[in-house]
């Protein structure tokens, strides 16, 4: 029989027995403080047992509840996967009589519907019951065919049940059924617990005989009437009726488990003997149940109460398949499973489907970057041994305070370490890690442990610094500064060093936090005011200070009371139209790129916001301009920007965003810009979003891997940067002689004025340079000669001469070209020139050299080596040409120069330069 039908057969069994078919209530129990989870069926009925809620008509009711066992009284987690029926999530089928039937009828409709409906063999079913209750015992034997030996007697911790240390509890009465092959009901009732410790005898159904109300202190007091909670593990008997040995293989648990095989690409194995290697496989499909109810039902991941579980749950998950060699998210893939299996019955999975998807997906991959961050760090710890240490043999001890570092500095939880450690053969001082996290513990005790006495000590840093301390006093305080931004109070004041310090007993400054900067203003007495220039928190009040601005104020030797005025200066406020913004562009974000967005920072100024959050890649300019244009929109609607105080976790549920490792208290702020943003935040808003005015994003760019981080402007930032930027265009403008509007078409047009203009250029600078070349030659007394290099003239020394001078060329002329051509025409000498290159701002020099002045010692190399050094530059080449640098252009004459001292030392007849 498959679970689904299995479920119907319960439902239809109860309600032919005259009892109303109820939808589970919530994995989060609504209303009561005493339960983390829903634990079992009668949760949601609670009220009704004692009396607190009336009695519905008919007083019956059946149900198939969804239960989380993880916190309290019922905590399965650790032995999930490892047993072959603990799970954190599974349902529970539950019959409830409230103050009908009692116990004849509820155990007769047990037995009809286990041995009638489900065809259970009679002949394999026990009974226990409390050991005081004789009716019971009695009940069974005269109801069912259970014989005397196969009804047991057992004590408080069996056959006695209580929702948690409060609450409904009475006595009950369970229904086993027996496995064992060769059976004999002859066992002592040790034997017979321990058949059950073995899974050999297994028990299914617990009929809580419901009679008392626990308090507190222990007592109980008698129910209005006593009642009927029953409670049957759906998987339990889906594992009996399908033959399977453990409710991981039914078709519960199994289509999750193949999707786990096909994400990690390992195959699950069902034989016995290969129970310990499947222990990831069940424990990645009992929480990717739990995960994806949790979500359904509106718990979000947190490092508080109920989102620290969830958060646990799914990091565990992750754990196990991050062992196995997966480095990917593969939970969130298989939430998706559950999502299609299950929402038929529950259809919450169905509806929030995207939810419970991206939110997994996102945990996932914040928790694996995570891992690898600590990754470094645990490989130094927990070297891999090499393969030849025998297994077996501890490769060592991981020291506590090791351990306790990789929680606290790195991230990574206790069991991750000891799994990774198991997993490489150490083991691990646990002792001296739970020493470590009791100092830590004690530490921040200590900090808390004076309240009423605290000193405020003036940060060393702040401007103008000063550093004094003062007693605090056990004054209380109010931040007055959501509504307020100039009050009248009562204040402690204390100043050192031309600095004063203010407690205000109603305090308006607020207190950078949420990424939201501190206010500035001023504190005014009589006769003095001082400005307000730093905020600090001391002992969980605020404190102000800042130095004198007007009047007199004389430094008092300790604490004084006063009475003075506080005011914040109201453009500081300007970020509260940045803080609500931030806010609108967080949904925004959401809503165009995906849930996997997460605040991963956040800056928060008068003049400007900065936001970071979770993506993989830049936005594509659609994403750009459609994220604005939403954020506009919300603006320009005037939305309103409610701000109350809610229950943690009711503001969850109702979807409100938390931050990422913030830590929230029991209550906390809301702010909500109705549908459109919810966020858990303490900082100042505007009261609607018409008052942001105005909101563009300046730049978006990446700051670390996955994290993008956009500025904004908004307001008046936003109105002085359209001041600039039309400052800017009015000024274009004049220097171009046209409206702004044309300045495009204006600039086209300039631009190819200076193409055509400089392609002129070159031009002529080709012709200028061709004319002073021959100028040079020239001066070089070449008319005439017989040409370069002439063997005839080679001894004539003294018809040779030294030329120098200046070239403009244009860019890109070829230098051994221009040398070539110099020699070709020189006849007898030696030649050095300062090239220039106008249009690159290039400076040369090269030197050619005749043939006979070579052989006279005279090298073009040397030459141009003189002339660069002279120029603080070097250069060099061969005997007919080189070239070389010019260092500082301002002395090429002072290297002309020297070419021409080096090369007269040589030939003293040389002529010209
Ligand atoms: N409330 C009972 C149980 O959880 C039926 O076992």
């Amino acid at each position: 029989m498959k679970a689904d039908e299995l479920r119907r057969s319960f439902i239809s069994y109860f309600e032919r027995q005259g009892h109303e078919h109820r939808p589970s209530g919530p994995l989060v129990p609504a209303d009561d403080p005493t339960l983390m989870f829903t634990n079992a069926g009668m949760v949601q009925f609670k009220g009704i047992f004692t009396g607190e809620t009336e009695r519905p008509s008919p007083p019956r009711a059946v149900t198939s509840q969804k239960c989380l066992r993880v916190s309290g009284k019922h905590n399965d987690l650790e032995e999930v996967g490892r047993t072959a029926r603990h799970h954190t999530f599974f349902e529970m089928l539950g019959n409830f009589s409230f103050g009908d039937y009692f116990k004849r009828d509820a155990i007769a409709f047990a037995w009809e519907w286990v041995t009638g409906d489900l065809g259970l063999e009679p002949d394999r079913l026990w009974a226990t019951v409390h050991h005081d209750d004789d009716d019971a015992f009695d009940l069974w034997l005269e109801l069912t065919s259970i014989p005397e030996s196969r009804i047991r007697r057992l004590g408080d911790a069996d056959n006695f049940w209580q929702m948690g240390d409060t609450g409904p509890c009475g006595p009950c009465s369970e229904l086993h059924y027996d496995l064992r092959t060769d059976r004999d009901d002859r066992i002592t009732d040790a034997q017979f617990e321990a058949a059950g410790e073995a899974d050999a005898i297994i028990e299914f159904w617990n009929l809580v005989f419901m009679q008392f109300d626990r308090a507190p202190d222990g007592t109980d007091t008698p129910l209005p009437a006593p009642s009927i909670d029953t409670g049957a593990g759906l998987e339990r008997i889906a594992a009996l009726l399908q033959g399977v040995g453990t409710n991981y293989h039914t078709d519960l648990f199994l289509p999750i488990i193949e999707a786990a095989e096909d994400g990690l690409g390992l195959p699950y194995s069902r034989a016995p003997e290969d129970w310990e290697d499947g222990v990831a496989f069940r424990v990645l499909a009992d929480h990717a149940r739990a995960v994806a109810f949790l979500l359904a039902d509106g718990v979000f991941p947190s490092n508080e109460k109920r989102g620290y579980v969830l958060r646990r749950i799914l990091r565990r998950g992750v754990r196990h398949y991050w062992l196995l060699g997966r480095r990917d998210p593969l939970l969130h893939d298989l939430v998706g499973v559950v999502a299609d299996r299950m929402s038929g019955t529950f259809p919450e999975l169905e509806a929030r489907r995207e939810h419970l998807l991206s939110t997994t997906r996102a945990e996932e991959e914040l928790f694996l970057s995570t891992i690898e961050g600590g990754m470094r760090e645990i490989d130094r710890a927990m070297p891999e041994r090499g393969s030849g240490t025998a297994a077996g043999t501890a490769a060592g001890t991981v020291e506590g305070s090791v351990a306790f570092k990789l929680k606290d500095t790195y991230g990574i939880p206790e069991d991750l370490t000891g799994l990774i450690a198991r997993e490489r053969g150490y083991d691990v001082d646990w002792e001296g890690f739970n020493e470590a996290l009791e100092v830590q513990r004690t530490r921040s005790r200590s900090h808390r442990a004076e309240p009423l006495d605290a000193v405020a000590t003036l940060p060393a840093g702040l401007p103008g610094s000063i550093s004094a301390t003062a007693s605090l006093g056990p004054r209380p305080q109010e931040f007055v500064g959501y509504g307020d931004l100039e009050i009248e109070t009562d204040c402690r004041r204390w100043a050192r060093d031309g600095r004063h310090a203010f407690l205000l007993e109603r305090n308006p400054f607020y207190l950078e936090s949420g990424g939201q900067v501190s206010d500035t203003g001023r504190v005014v007495g009589d006769g003095w005011a001082v400005d307000i220039s730093a905020v600090w928190g001391a002992d969980g009040r605020t404190v102000v200070a800042g130095s004198l601005a007007e009047g007199s104020l004389a430094e008092v030797d300790g604490v004084v009371e006063d009475y003075v005025c506080a005011q914040v200066d109201p453009s500081r406020r300007e970020t509260e139209r940045n803080h609500t913004a931030t806010h609108l562009l967080h949904a925004a974000l959401r809503n165009r790129l995906g849930e996997h967005v997460q605040q991963a920072g956040s800056l928060v100024a008068p003049d400007r916001l900065r936001f970071d959050f979770s993506h993989r890649g830049p936005l594509t300019p659609d994403e750009r301009a459609d994220i604005e244009a939403e954020v506009t929109e919300a603006i320009l609607g005037n939305r309103d920007v409610d701000a109350s105080e809610r229950d943690y976790d009711e503001a969850l549920a109702a979807g409100a965003l938390a931050l990422f490792g913030e830590k929230y208290g029991d209550i906390v702020r809301v702010i909500e810009v109705p549908g459109f943003s919810l966020e858990l935040c303490g900082g100042t808003h505007v009261r609607t979003t018409g008052q942001i005015g105005t909101f563009r994003i300046v730049s978006e760019t990446g700051v670390a891997a996955g994290i993008r981080r956009i500025e904004a402007v908004t307001g008046q930032g936003a109105y002085r940067r359209e001041l600039e930027r039309d400052r800017l265009l009015a000024e274009l403008g004049a220097r171009l002689r046209c409206p702004p509007a044309d300045l495009v078409a204006r600039m086209d047009r300039l631009l190819e004025e200076r193409d055509a203009l400089a392609e002129e250029v070159r031009g002529r600078r080709g012709d200028a340079a061709e004319r002073q070349l021959e100028t040079l030659l020239a001066r070089a007394g070449v008319t005439g000669a017989t040409g370069a290099g002439d063997v005839a003239d080679a001894g004539n020394a003294n018809s040779a001469r030294f030329v120098s001078g200046r070239l403009e060329v244009p860019a890109g002329t070829d230098l051994g070209a221009l040398g070539d051509r110099l020699r070709g025409g020189m006849g007898s000498g030696a030649a050095v020139v300062h090239v220039v290159f106008p249009d690159e701002d290039r400076h040369a020099f090269i030197s050619v050299v005749s043939d006979d002045l070579i052989r006279l010692g005279v090298k073009a190399g040397d030459l141009v080596r003189a002339s660069s050094r002279a120029t603080g530059s070097g250069g060099g080449g061969g005997a007919r040409f080189a070239q070389g640098g010019v260092g500082d252009p301002a002395q090429t004459e002072d290297g002309l120069g020297a070419a021409r001292a080096w090369a007269s030392e040589r030939v003293p007849t040389l002529s010209g330069g």
